[in-house]
């Protein structure tokens, strides 16, 4: 894939760098939905899983691979021959298939790590870029932790990739080290002393440790280099990733800086993307962040609202709907029909139909019976609650509370599970222990909660809570989230919803062949 001077690729790595950190994994139906939302975003290249991972990882690249036809479709392996080939199988049905394969450069990682010496390295990046080359034509090599690699080396690593195949060569800074006067030196340099260096795209890959990576990004950009490796949000492991929002909105409005270069983004489709996956994962972006942040386009300043008021441009470097951020003013009410409600939906990123549009109607109505104006965040919450559920082997049905400050909290909850339909009393130190503990026996499950949180959705009396819990199982962590006006309720919703992702990966896990990585 050739980026002529002037194109900047957009490669999206939210469902690998950016699912892997904690607390933002994802399940199949929940990749699958933001991987559609990458493709109307327009971005080029989606690192859509490292299939040796996991029997989860591999499946969500083969099924990603089978519906999104537009974008590159690319699976993450290191230069073991098995991981080659499991990235292979996951690819087979993608249109536009590409292996990403990567080996440590720094003698850190040689020494600690890996323990091999630099000739083993330069020896296994060709064995493994063949390999790659012979299953399809569009192979990436990435040198991790480049930043702190012997340059020399490095020209070396990139020139036997070169040679072995690879067309596109990635730099990253895997522990967010460099600044970015360093890496608009260490592009360049590659640029200039990699033999053959005209025939590949050079990508940039930043973390975001000390706050630098875009930044650095953006000095790689400069330097010549024409892939940016980036995630919605910025999410990833540990501080994050190029945040692709930031990245593009730069490019966009720094033209001038820039040097004229294009992104193939539909910038309109940042915003429903950032708020698709902050539903889907159930972590909210800061209220500062650039771009998407709630608080990115508000003036609260008198002298800032005066300026603005009479002309945007005085105060504003580029316009919200520029980035597809609509008012966030009543958007539906009770009298609002199917038709209103699917607009304004795919205003968010969620294109429903069907049977998926009728569902989250009929809770739409249900919401706007117990609550007067119905927000954008309500809407969000309606349709990961109906739409982006992967296995339903259990249901919430009704529930009741005694509680107070002289009663012990007990509850009542009434769930389907696997069919059956079981009632139990439970009770705890307060309203949401007696409720968890109810649903723990019905289930007969015993995961641990890490982590409980409750947001006001939106403003108001009557705004609808939104709960956010973490179970884990062993080594597998889940998030769940549920929203409902009454925060009891919600707490039940994701709790159970997060039973479910549980059970879906103990199936999955159940299901497959045990595989080493
Ligand atoms: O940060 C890193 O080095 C990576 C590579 C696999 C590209 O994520
Ligand atoms: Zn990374």
């Amino acid at each position: 894939m050739k980026a002529p001077d002037d194109r900047v690729l957009i490669f999206d790595t939210t469902l690998r760098d950016g699912e892997q950190s904690p607390g933002c994994s994802m399940n199949l139906a929940e990749k699958l939905q933001l991987g559609r939302q990458l493709a109307r975003l327009g971005v080029d290249i989606i690192e859509a899983g490292f299939p040796i991972a996991s029997e989860g990882d591999l499946e969500s690249v083969k099924a990603i691979s089978r519906e999104i036809r537009e974008p590159v479709i690319c699976a993450l392996a290191r230069t073991a021959a098995a991981d080659i080939e499991h990235a292979q199988e996951a690819l087979a049905d993608a249109a536009r298939p590409r292996i990403h394969t990567f080996i440590a450069t720094s003698d850190i990682h040689l020494q600690h790590k890996l323990r091999m010496t630099r000739e083993q390295v330069l020896e296994e990046v060709d064995r493994a870029v063949r390999r790659a080359r012979g299953y399809v034509d569009d192979v990436e090599f990435s040198a991790e932790d480049a930043t702190r690699s012997d340059w020399d080396f490095l020209v070396a690593v990139f020139e036997a990739a070169l040679d072995a195949g690879a067309t596109t060569l990635n730099v990253p800074d895997t522990v967010g080290y460099t600044t970015p006067t360093e890496y608009y030196d260490l592009i360049r340099f590659l640029k200039e002393q990699v033999t053959g260096s005209e025939r590949a795209i050079f990508s940039l890959h930043c973390h975001d440790d000390l706050g630098l990576a875009v930044a650095n990004s953006l000095a790689a950009i400069r330097a010549g280099a024409r892939q940016v490796e980036c995630t919605v949000n910025g999410i990833g492991e540990r501080a994050g990733n190029t945040a692709m929002e930031e990245v593009v909105m730069a490019l966009k409005t720094r033209r001038d800086v820039y040097g004229g270069v294009d992104t193939g983004v539909a910038t309109q489709e940042i915003y429903p993307t950032s708020r698709m996956l902050s539903s889907i994962i159930g972590v909210a972006v800061q209220p500062n962040k650039a771009i998407v942040g709630d608080n990115a386009f508000a003036h609260e300043a008198g002298i800032h609202q005066d300026g603005v008021l009479k002309a945007a441009i005085t105060y504003e470097i580029m316009t919200p709907q520029s980035i597809g951020r609509t008012s966030n003013d009543l958007v539906l009410g009770k009298h609002s029909g199917r038709h209103a409600l699917r607009d304004r939906l795919a205003e968010l990123g969620f294109h429903l139909e069907g049977d998926e549009l009728a569902r989250v109607f009929k809770q739409f109505k249900d919401l706007a019976d117990r609550k007067k104006t119905i927000f954008n965040e309500d809407l969000e919450a309606l349709v990961s609650d109906a739409v982006i559920v992967q296995d339903d082997t259990y249901e919430l049905g009704d529930l009741s509370i005694m509680s107070g400050s002289f009663a012990t909290p007990t509850a009542t909850v009434e769930m389907t599970v696997a069919g059956e339909r079981k009632k139990a009393t439970a009770q705890g130190v307060g309203p949401v222990d007696a409720v968890f503990r109810a649903v723990a026996e019905l289930t007969e499950t015993k995961s641990e909660l890490v982590r409980y949180q409750v947001n006001a959705i939106t403003g108001g009396m009557d705004a609808q809570g939104e709960v956010t819990v973490t179970l884990a199982d062993g080594e597998r962590k889940v998030i769940g989230h549920g929203a409902h006006t009454d925060v009891i309720v919600a707490s039940a919703k994701a709790y159970v919803h997060a039973l479910n992702k549980l059970e879906w990966h103990k199936r999955r896990h159940a299901e497959s062949e045990p595989r080493g990585i």
